[in-house]
């Protein structure tokens, strides 16, 4: 009897008679998949937590996740198994919204709801550290405003951040958040960049520096989405911070949504004296670009930038800390451009002729940067070379000719990789 009902559903959708309904087959995959940030007071323009709701949506679900566009996630498949945490709902799960909504978006059982499916991430295994913006902030610029926020690292002895989460002040206006970190000398700088603006932080859009031009190198701690539970950096690795370091925590406030509200948001760590294995985010980019080569201009859709290098050269210039001169290891990715970036590609290509596809990113959006943690770490040995892809589309007719640079009228084109020795 119990396989019998169990094994109806599936037969009776088989056979295309009735649509999937709300509670059984469509909920699950919403309060999985879309709830965390379609909630009240989420990230999500409106509400996906209930059947009327819902109901309202229905033909704008469809579009938006048979386009995949939600959930929010800009990589494709890759040669190397694909990534960890990838929220994607698969083509049956697109086809169910699909059907639900073609048949008429039935109710069926509020009393006999199917159980969401399991979150991608699993969240902090601890919370060890909280380090919270030092006071409010309200949006000034609308409807988007990048602001930087000084978080002094308190830990007297080296210690490796192993995982991030973040806890936002005002999920209403959060859009997004990375964390920089900044050690030794260059550790007082943001401090100061700070203390000369007399609101709380400072602004900044493509990096830390603000409005001065990149005097430093930056390192990459991590990025984080509203919605998202945090997640712990891949295999068991650990991001070593030096005592004495600042960490900057770039907000990205949309007001799109809500009126300019008040946000002071946190961020909690785990933490370990020691890891297995030392990881530390490497960016891969072509020097030349950085000099003023990298020239867009206006008035052109299609404007290719290309690099294809052993990067491991520039990873020592850009103060990485681990030591590759063997080789490294790609454990993910952060892909970096600005708002004119329409699509990018990292390839590894092997000293032996093959070559293998890391990342592609086929819609870019500034909007939803985030790390892509690889199914399979990929390991670089001596000889093989990294390639990768940025393609911008400057042919707005108010566009002006452009070049590396840390505003928001200027690109970048930068793959981060997380790496391990
Ligand atoms: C990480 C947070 C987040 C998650 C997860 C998420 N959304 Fe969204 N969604 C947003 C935000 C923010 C917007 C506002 C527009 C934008 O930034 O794209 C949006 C916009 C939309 C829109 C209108 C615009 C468009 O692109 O179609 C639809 C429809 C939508 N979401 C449906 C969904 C569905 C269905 C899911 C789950 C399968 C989902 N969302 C998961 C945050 C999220």
């Amino acid at each position: 009897m119990r396989t019998f009902l169990l094994l109806l559903p599936v037969a009776l959708l088989a056979c295309g008679t009735p649509a999937p309904t709300y509670h059984q087959d469509v909920r699950p995959i919403l309060e999985g998949r879309c709830v965390n940030c379609h909630t009240a007071g989420g990230v999500g323009p409106f509400v996906l937590d209930s059947y009327a709701a819902t109901k309202t949506m229905g033909p704008a679900l469809v579009d938006s996740t048979q386009k995949g566009r939600m959930p929010p996630w800009l990589a494709t498949a890759n040669d190397v198994g694909g990534y960890l945490r990838d929220p994607s709902l698969t083509p049956a799960q697109k086809d169910v919204i699909k059907k639900w909504v073609e048949g008429g978006m039935p109710e069926g059982d509020a009393k006999k709801p199917t159980p969401p499916l399991a979150d991608v991430a699993a969240g902090l295994p601890q919370v060890d550290l909280t380090l919270k913006m030092p006071e409010p902030y309200t949006p000034q610029t609308l409807p988007d405003d990048y602001r930087c926020f000084v978080l002094r690292w308190p830990m007297t002895t080296p210690t490796y951040v192993t995982g991030v989460n973040g806890v936002p002040g005002n999920s209403k206006i959060v859009h997004h958040v990375a964390l920089y970190l900044i050690d030794g000398e260059a550790a007082k700088y943001p401090p100061m960049w700070d203390a000369e603006d007399a609101t709380p932080g400072y602004q900044c859009f493509g990096g830390p520096f603000g409005t001065r031009p990149q005097q430093f190198p930056v390192k990459l701690l991590t990025a984080w989405l509203p919605g998202y539970q945090g997640q712990t950096f891949p295999r068991g690795g650990g991001v070593l911070i030096p005592p004495g370091s600042t960490v900057v925590l770039q907000m990205h406030y949309s007001s799109l949504e809500a009126a300019p509200l008040a946000d002071q948001t946190a961020m909690e760590f785990s933490l370990a004296p020691t890891v297995s294995r030392r990881v530390a985010y490497q960016p891969f980019l072509k020097f030349d670009w950085v000099a003023g080569q990298m020239e867009i201009p206006a008035n052109a859709s299609e404007v290719v930038h290309e690099h294809r290098a052993d990067p491991r050269p520039n990873f020592g210039l850009l103060g990485s800390p681990l030591d590759t001169t063997k080789g490294f290891t790609i454990e993910a990715i952060m892909f970096h451009m600005h708002t004119l970036g329409r699509r990018g590609e990292v390839w590894i290509h092997k000293a032996d002729k093959t070559k293998k596809k890391i990342l592609e990113i086929p819609r870019w959006d500034f909007h939803w940067q985030q790390e892509y943690q690889l199914a399979e770490a990929v390991r670089f040995e001596p000889g093989d070379e990294l390639r990768m892809k940025c393609v911008f589309d400057n042919s707005k007719p108010t566009s002006k000719t452009t070049n590396w640079g840390e505003n928001s009228e200027e690109e970048m084109c930068v793959a981060n990789l997380l790496s391990s020795e």
